[in-house]
């Protein structure tokens, strides 16, 4: 099972964007797909307009178990484990459970089905962060194009080398580095890609060209939509699906041509 993270320690890059399209870009191929809200904001919730008895928190606090939590069929073939600002205080809450960054992996255990788990994550390397990319095997890291958003990837970067020094048997991954918010007539953009590319930790996993800026994301998520449903011919459309081709073949072919 490919269990995907989307991680970066800057809020507003796209990860919860990402993770949505991700999720449901492979269902839509048919995949089975489950997508794990980490973020006690809820956004993923918020985003596609849905709603859960029983979410991540009492998942990890032991009080529902994964069948409890799931809710099932948000497209076909994707579930998925919402969050609630609730799972604010679970750091405080699971502060006296033993191996406490592995908490997820286990209540997860008996979970299949799933040919991908795709996991939204919170802007900060906190217990819930540690929880995804414990269960994770690959990571994507998708980044703005200004100066925070390459900071919070170099400090997510240096979260997983930490997470490999202790856990080396989990063979932690890199998938992509993932360029949003792209703008290539601004200088912004440019120097962001050109300090991306010469960066020797970020370089290698860099996913040219990237999601192009494109209001109709904002819009997408307005109507509680993917890309794909609410502007199909968008330039974010195309470039999402640029990114799942990647994802599921390792193919990059860098077309680039539609409006938004
Ligand atoms: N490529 C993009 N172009 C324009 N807006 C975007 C793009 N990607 C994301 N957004 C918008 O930016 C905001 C923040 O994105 P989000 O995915 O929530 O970031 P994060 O989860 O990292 O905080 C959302 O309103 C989203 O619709
Ligand atoms: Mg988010």
């Amino acid at each position: 099972m490919r269990k995907i993270a989307v991680v970066n320690m800057k809020g507003g890059v796209g990860k919860t964007t990402t993770a949505i399209h991700l999720a449901a870009g492979l269902a839509a191929r048919g995949a089975r797909v489950l997508l794990i809200d980490l973020d006690p904001q809820g956004n993923v919730a918020h985003a596609l307009h849905l709603r859960a008895g029983r979410t991540i928190d009492e998942l990890l606090m032991g009080l529902a178990e994964p069948a409890d939590a799931i809710v099932p069929r948000i497209r076909d073939r994707l579930d998925a484990i919402l969050s609630h600002p609730s799972a604010f205080s679970l750091e405080r809450r699971l502060a006296g459970e033993t191996q406490r960054e592995t908490i997820l992996s286990r209540r997860l255990r008996g979970v299949n089905g799933y040919d991908v788990v795709v996991l939204d994550s919170s802007p900060a390397m906190n217990l819930l962060t540690y929880n995804a990319l414990l269960f994770a095997n690959q990571v994507v890291v998708p980044v703005g194009m200004d100066l925070m958003a390459i900071i919070g990837a170099r400090q997510t970067l240096k979260g997983i080398e930490e997470i490999r020094d202790l856990w080396p048997e989990r063979g932690l991954k890199i998938l992509a580095v993932l360029p949003t918010f792209v703008n290539a007539a601004t200088n912004a953009t440019r120097a962001a890609l050109e300090t991306l590319t010469a960066d020797p930790h970020m370089g290698p996993f860099l996913l040219q060209p990237g999601i192009r800026q494109c209001i109709d994301l904002n819009y997408a998520t307005a109507n509680h939509q993917t890309i794909w449903e609410y502007a199909p011919r968008s330039r974010a459309a195309v470039d999402y699906t640029r990114f799942i081709d990647f994802v599921e073949k390792g193919r990059n072919d860098g077309r680039q041509e539609t409006t938004c």
